[in-house]
């Protein structure tokens, strides 16, 4: 059996989850679905980045320790995506006593192989982004992501040698084309490795920093939070014993946005290589939401936080909106508006009333009761079929290549192929009454058949979305009264004559938005 893990960035505890992380974890979701649906043993693994001087800072403010306030926040994020139904397998926290023993054991490891040095270092340093930033990096003078100008330190620490691993890193991603995806990011990185790639400061001095993971050969140290943070991709899976680590470890897709391209496409494959590990399959990078009013961010009070999104507009929606409105790897604007449009253009009146249509078609016609379709099939019939084929086919080619907005919209198409099939056979034409014309029993068979296509054409939508709106699948799967085996039939071979599915109701009301504004 294929496998395939898949893995979020860890939250950082200093902030609770918004529209960002939001996106990120459905991605995974929707990614572990697709390749289960697919027929892949699919492992999610999500949590949050606990140690370091951001989180110490953040607890300080707060009044708590920096265990509490973690506690707090990393137990929000997890009942955030318990909430919003993410199907993770694992849920890691970097204070945890078997993440904080790997670690212990991966530094004791590569510094017995030397790989690790003691020495002096002065440099710019962001608390914010807790790393030493060079001089051309900066812009005005200050960190780009804060606008804060960092501030020179020098001290004795812990390096890993990461400067040895550059030759061999540019040949891994040189070899394999799409390791790091979309392309953008991958010509970033190489660029990046033009210049000669430091040394990586791997210790924080205790008297600066206690929140940390404490050196196995120094106590007077602790881990850099990111040398730390990014062996939960491995710690989680040998924690959970057996041959996780074996069966999953290199099958390994991680997601992340570009903010955390240089960690994930510099620092943590070096880390694998000297610790002996075979590199992750793929790194995939998407953009950033932004917002109508600039950056998303607390000050400017425009955070969108998911549990808000779902009250409002149901989860399902929320998440069609985030897949289909963002091509992954580029930035997206969010907005409410955009929001609503969609809900009402794609699902209410486009999904929302197929489903309604159809069903009440054939509670009209037939009391429910589902039709025999003949051996013999009209060319329109055919069409249809073979669209979901073709549409199939399609989405299957995207998913692998995270389109989800190319595979949603391969899947829309065939919505409207089957709205232009009802236009072409016209079912209500030949039941309704027709001046001068008397409706044949051939006639009410071919109404059965056409409703039986369009029984599959549903069948199929609701196959092919789940993993987007598993939900919303749900609830198709239960009006049309079939359970996970009819789901997957061949077509024509799902419903049963006789087989009996249930009412329309409205899968999604229009949103009335305020147009006097
Ligand atoms: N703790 C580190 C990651 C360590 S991974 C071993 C970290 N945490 S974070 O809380 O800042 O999360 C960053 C991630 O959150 C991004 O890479 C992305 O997945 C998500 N996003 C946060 N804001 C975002 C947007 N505005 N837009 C899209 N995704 C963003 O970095």
């Amino acid at each position: 059996m294929e496998r395939i893990y898949i893995t979020t960035p860890l939250y950082y505890v200093n902030a609770e989850p918004h529209l960002g992380h939001t996106y990120t974890t459905v991605v995974a979701d929707t990614l572990k679905r697709h390749f289960q649906s697919i027929g892949y043993e699919a492992f999610l693994l999500t949590g949050t980045d606990e140690h370091g001087d951001k989180i110490a800072q953040a607890a300080a403010l707060d009044g708590t320790s920096p265990k509490e306030y973690a506690d707090r926040i990393s137990d929000l994020f997890r009942s955030t995506w318990d909430a919003c139904g993410i199907a993770y397998d694992h849920f890691i926290r970097t204070t945890d006593t078997y993440h904080q023993e790997y670690v212990q054991k991966i530094l004791q490891k590569i510094y017995d192989a030397g790989e690790i040095y003691f020495g002096e270092y002065g440099g710019l340093y962001c608390y914010g982004c807790e790393r030493f930033y060079t001089e051309k990096e900066l812009v005005d003078g200050k960190c780009p992501d804060h606008q804060t100008a960092p501030q020179f330190i020098s001290e004795k620490n812990y390096f890993f040698r990461m400067s040895k691993y550059q030759e061999r890193l540019i040949e891994e991603i040189q070899n394999k084309p799409d390791l790091i995806r979309p392309e953008r990011y991958r010509t970033e990185v190489l660029a990046f490795l033009r210049e000669p790639l430091e040394d990586l400061c791997i210790s924080r001095p205790v008297s600066r920093l206690k929140w940390g993971i404490p050196l196995p050969f120094d106590n007077n140290y602790v881990t850099y939070v990111w040398f730390d943070a990014l062996l939960n991709y491995v710690s989680a899976l040998n924690h959970r014993g057996g041959d996780s680590l074996q069966t999953f470890w290199p099958k390994a897709q991680h997601l992340i946005a570009k903010d955390i391209l240089k960690p994930h496409a510099i620092y943590w494959p070096t880390m694998l290589m000297a610790a002996g590990l075979p590199l992750y399959d793929h790194l995939n990078v998407h953009g950033y939401w932004v917002m109508d009013s600039g950056k998303m961010s607390k000050s400017l009070g425009n955070v969108i936080r998911p549990l808000e999104m779902k009250a409002r507009f149901g989860m399902d929606a929320f998440r069609y909106f985030l897949l289909r409105e963002m091509a992954f790897g580029q930035d997206a604007k969010f907005s409410e508006e955009a929001l609503v449009t969609r809900i009402n253009a794609d699902l209410a009146n486009n999904l929302g009333n197929l489903v309604s249509r159809v069903l009440a078609m054939q509670q009209k016609y037939f009391a429910g009761v589902v039709q025999p379709v003949g051996a013999e099939w009209s060319a329109e019939d055919r069409e249809l079929s073979n669209k979901f084929a073709q549409a199939e086919n399609e989405l299957n080619g995207y998913m692998a290549e995270l389109q989800f907005h190319r595979a949603l919209e391969t899947l829309w198409s065939a919505l409207d192929y089957t709205n232009r099939y009802i236009v072409q056979t016209s079912p209500f034409t030949l039941m309704g009454p027709r001046p001068g014309v008397i409706r044949t029993e051939s006639d009410k068979a071919r109404v059965g058949e056409i409703l039986h296509h369009l029984l599959d054409s549903l069948r199929s939508v609701a196959r092919l979305l789940a993993p987007f709106m598993p939900d919303t699948a749900a609830e198709m799967r239960a009006l049309l009264a079939i359970d996970d085996t009819a789901v997957t039939a061949p077509w024509g071979e799902a419903f049963r004559a006789g087989h009996k599915v249930n009412p329309p109701k409205v899968l999604f009301p229009r949103i009335e938005t305020d147009t006097s504004k």
